[in-house]
Formats: structure tokens, C-alpha cells, sequence
């Protein structure tokens, strides 16, 4: 068997990295860094350029500034004289143009051997006039030898008619082999160790199915609120945000088959089976699977929170969810009749980012369930973020000389097991594009079967005129979320 590229050791090869989008706050916050990162740690070739595209004028170094504070990306020896700067409308075919210049000059002034990232970090609406003015300027086709590949950001279209037809235009020009289609949770390392857990161990995947698994709680939780992304956020809302990309992907990965192998399309094809089982909502079941909500000022006095309405470029009467939860099915042999409780939200008590598998109760306790002291449900806790970890929590006796039952648990910390540091999200995936690795992007039919999932709950909302259920900032979100869950008897878990 040739080893999978997930699991290979590699350098990543000549290449330029064209950003669109550059003046924007992902290039700032996270593109630009770990660009800056990688080549601080020598993952980036000698033979490497960047090229920041966008409509605000700027200079070749105030674009290598622009991220990370006093210092800049040119300070780094690999990266002197391999920044540049094209400002340029993106329907205008001169920016191609100039692009196309700058690229052959890099070329040969850098030794990128014609193999080209172009990486989409704009607005959703600017896809498509840079995939077609790409196109025109004829960047979509590398040379003999060569290689360029598209990187898009989420948002994939906004339902699942939208991804069809960005898919149409992307296909236009690129074959799906050069396509990444990037969702950053793939590239955490903890969601990557969900893998691990689960397939390099025997123990758990014997207990890993209905028989002994009562439900599962995927949680998604941000103390901050929409901050400046008020007019982006706006249309997209928790649903279209957080659920149809992250939550489903963090979803697909804990649920899934065990691939034959980490082979991109092996792992991709089990994603992708296993959300095919995820049981559609109907219409009339919405009321029943979903709830949402929208948060109102609140905190302590010394710290007030906003509520959304009163942010920035959000509508006095928006009607936009920030927080959402569902009950999900998984129709298929291994999870039938197990409940899978998954919610995300902004301004929320805490960050934290886990999955929670909570296992059967003993069928019978020898014990009297008066020393049953504060005794939970075993569980099964991965942390995501923070405290980057595993816990086991069961029942463990009381020292003492009567025999009494109380939650315990084992704890697995990255920070405390590993001397090694775990890369940014966004450093990983930018050099596995490099490397023209696939396996941690989303495939054309995994964001189709996202958008079957969510849509019909998002138009379910968009046409339901009651007032939308509200929850104050920095509180664990609508009462009717409780609801949801509390009606079988469960509840959500507010450990952190
Ligand atoms: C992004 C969303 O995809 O993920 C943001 O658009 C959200 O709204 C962010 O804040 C959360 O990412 P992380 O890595 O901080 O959990």
C-alpha cells in the first residue's frame, strides 16, 4: 500500500500563493500569519512568492505588513523579494492581466516553475468574476509540468440550488482535481485526531455504535459576538455559518465507517456515506428538530454585551439566527435510534468546541442509588478547543469506609502529553494546497449533502413569521433549546 499523503512527510514544491481578498480580515487575521509561520518554521519552499490581489491600492510592502503589527512578512530571508501587490477590480480583465505579468516575472525572478495557488478570500459574490477573469486571462490551465489549484472559502453557495451553480462556474474552468474547497476545522489538529482516536485504537470501536452509545452532543460555542462581520453575517447566520460546514464535517468524521485507508477518497467516500444517512428534516418535523435563536444585550455591569440588533451593519429587526440547535438521525446500521444533539452559537458563557459521546446506563446497579452520589452517565468527551484534550468520565468509589459512586474522569491534555505545538488551522491546509494533497478540503458532493441537511430547516425559518426566540449574551442560548432536548429526558452539557 503507498503511504496516504495525510500521513506523509513532505516539502511542499516551487509555488506562488495568490491571494484575492488581500486587504480583507482573514488575509490579515489568519492567511498572512500563517503564511508567516511556515516560513518560520522552513515549511515553505525557496522557490515561493505571495501575491496579494484586491481593490485597495497598497504598496508591495505595506501588504507584507498589513498583519502582523510592527513586524513583516518581509523580515522572514525567504520571503525578500517574493511579495507583491496588484490592485485591481476583480471584473476588470486588466487586473488578470497584471496578475499574469507578475506571475512570469516571479517565475523567473523566483524560480516558481508556473505552479500557482489561487486562494479565494473575498466576499461570496466576488467568485465568480475571479474564476472568470482568471479563465480569460487563460491562469486556469498550467503549464506542461506545472500545476494551479483553486483554494474557495466557505461560504460554498447559500443553499444547495447556489453551490450547484458556483459549482457549474468553477467547473467552467477548473477540473475538480485542481478545486480545495476549505472548511479550517478540518485543519485543526484535534478534529484531525478524531481520526486518530477512533482508527489507530482498538479500544473504543467496539463501544463506538447504538449498542452501548445513548446520544451524542456536538457543541460549537463563541463567547464573541458578529464584532465588524454584522453585514456578512446577516445572510449567513449560524445555520449557513457554523452547521452546514464545521458542525456536519466534525459530524461526518465522529460517526463514519473506518476507511479502508487515510487515502483522500477513501476517507471522503465514508464522509460522505454517513451524511447521506443523516435523515433529512421535512417541513413538518422542523418545529420538532430545530430550534434557533438570536442573542439580546446582556453580560454583568461592568461588562454589557450588545445585543445583536445593535451591532454593526445588522438590521433593527433582524430576523437572522446566532445561534442554532438539532436533533439528528443517522439512518444506517451502526447509529439507528441513537439521537445526536448538535448546537453552535455566538455570545455564549464559553469557548469551547467538543463532541460528547454519553454511553447507556449499567442495564443494572448493584448499589443503592442513594450512594449514588452526583454519579453522571459515562462519557466520552473530545475537546476540540479549548484545553485541546480527551476526557473519560465514569463512576469511581468514594474512599471511604461505605461504599459510595461519583463521577471521575481520565484526562488526556495535548498541551501536558505533547512537546510538540500544533500548527494553526489555516497553516496546515495552506501547505497541504501547496502540496496538492485534497484530503482535508471538501469534496463537490460533501458540501451537496451539507445543504440537503440544512435547507429545509433554513427555509423553514425564512418563512416563519414568529417572533425569532431570544437569549441574552453570555447565557447558554433560547429556553426552547432545552426544549429539544429535555423532551426525551436528556439535557445539554454545560461542563467546560
Ligand atoms: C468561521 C465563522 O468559519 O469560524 C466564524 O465564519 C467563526 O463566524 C469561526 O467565528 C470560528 O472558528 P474557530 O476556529 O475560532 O472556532
Amino acid at each position: 500500500m503507498t503511504t496516504p499523503q495525510l500521513i506523509q512527510e513532505r516539502s511542499a514544491p516551487p509555488a506562488t500563493l495568490v491571494i484575492f481578498g488581500a486587504s480583507g480580515d482573514l488575509t490579515r487575521r489568519k492567511l498572512l500569519p500563517a503564511v508567516e509561520s511556515l516560513a518560520r518554521h522552513n515549511r515553505l519552499p525557496a522557490e515561493f512568492a505571495l501575491v496579494g490581489v484586491a481593490r485597495t491600492p497598497m504598496e508591495d510592502s505595506q501588504f507584507a505588513g498589513s498583519a502582523l503589527g510592527t513586524r513583516s512578512l518581509l523580515d522572514k530571508p525567504q520571503l525578500q523579494g517574493g511579495i507583491r501587490y496588484v490592485s485591481g477590480g476583480y471584473d476588470n480583465p486588466e487586473t488578470y492581466k497584471q496578475l499574469a505579468e507578475v506571475l512570469d516575472e516571479l517565475d523567473a525572478s523566483r524560480g516558481t516553475s508556473g505552479n500557482r495557488i489561487f486562494y479565494l478570500s473575498t466576499p461570496a459574490e466576488a467568485f465568480q468574476p475571479v474564476i472568470n477573469g482568471l479563465a480569460g486571462a487563460g491562469l486556469n490551465h498550467a503549464r506542461e509540468g506545472s500545476f494551479s489549484r483553486l483554494v474557495i472559502e466557505k461560504p460554498y453557495g447559500k443553499n444547495l440550488q447556489t453551490a450547484h451553480e458556483l459549482d457549474g462556474i468553477v467547473h467552467a474552468a477548473f477540473d475538480e482535481h485542481q478545486v480545495f474547497r476549505i472548511d479550517h476545522y478540518l485543519g485543526k489538529d484535534t478534529v484531525q485526531n478524531v481520526l486518530a482516536l477512533r482508527f489507530a485504537n482498538s479500544i473504543f470501536q467496539p463501544i463506538w455504535d447504538r449498542s452501548w452509545v445513548d446520544h451524542v452532543q456536538i457543541t460549537v460555542a463563541e463567547t464573541l459576538g458578529v464584532g465588524t462581520r454584522g453585514g456578512f453575517y446577516e445572510h449567513a447566520g449560524a445555520m449557513r455559518d457554523i452547521v452546514q460546514n464545521h458542525v456536519l464535517q466534525v459530524l461526518a468524521l465522529s460517526l463514519m465507517e473506518p476507511p479502508a485507508s487515510f487515502e483522500a477518497e477513501s476517507l471522503r467516500n465514508e464522509k460522505v456515506k454517513l451524511l447521506q444517512a443523516v435523515r433529512l428534516p421535512t417541513n413538518r418535523d422542523v418545529a420538532d428538530l430545530a430550534v434557533r435563536g438570536q442573542y439580546t444585550r446582556g453580560g454583568t455591569r461592568d461588562d454589557l454585551m450588545a445585543g445583536y440588533r445593535e451591532e454593526q451593519g445588522v438590521d433593527p429587526l433582524s430576523r437572522t439566527e446566532t445561534y442554532a440547535a438539532m436533533r439528528l438521525n443517522v439512518d444506517n446500521w451502526r447509529w439507528a435510534g441513537v439521537p445526536f444533539y448538535v448546537r453552535t452559537g455566538k455570545r455564549l458563557p464559553a469557548r469551547l468546541t467538543e463532541v460528547a459521546l454519553q454511553f447507556q446506563r449499567p442495564p443494572h446497579l448493584p448499589i443503592p442509588t442513594t450512594q449514588l452520589t452526583d454519579l453522571e452517565a459515562d462519557a466520552l468527551i473530545l475537546r476540540i478547543q479549548p484545553n485541546e484534550g480527551i476526557s473519560l468520565r465514569f463512576g469511581a468509589k468514594v474512599p471511604g469506609h461505605s461504599f459510595r459512586v461519583r463521577t471521575a474522569s481520565m484526562e488526556f491534555s495535548y498541551d501536558q502529553t505533547f512537546q510538540e505545538e500544533s500548527p494553526e488551522a489555516y497553516e496546515r491546509l495552506l501547505l497541504d494546497a501547496l502540496l496538492g494533497d485534497p484530503t482535508l478540503f471538501i469534496r463537490t458532493d460533501e458540501v451537496e449533502q451539507c445543504w440537503r441537511i440544512v435547507d429545509p430547516i433554513i427555509e423553514n425559518w425564512a418563512g416563519d413569521q414568529s417572533p425569532i426566540p431570544t437569549y441574552e449574551a453570555a447565557s447558554w442560548g433560547p429556553t426552547d433549546a432545552d426544549r429539544l432536548i429535555g423532551r426525551s429526558g436528556r439535557k445539554w452539557r454545560t461542563e467546560v
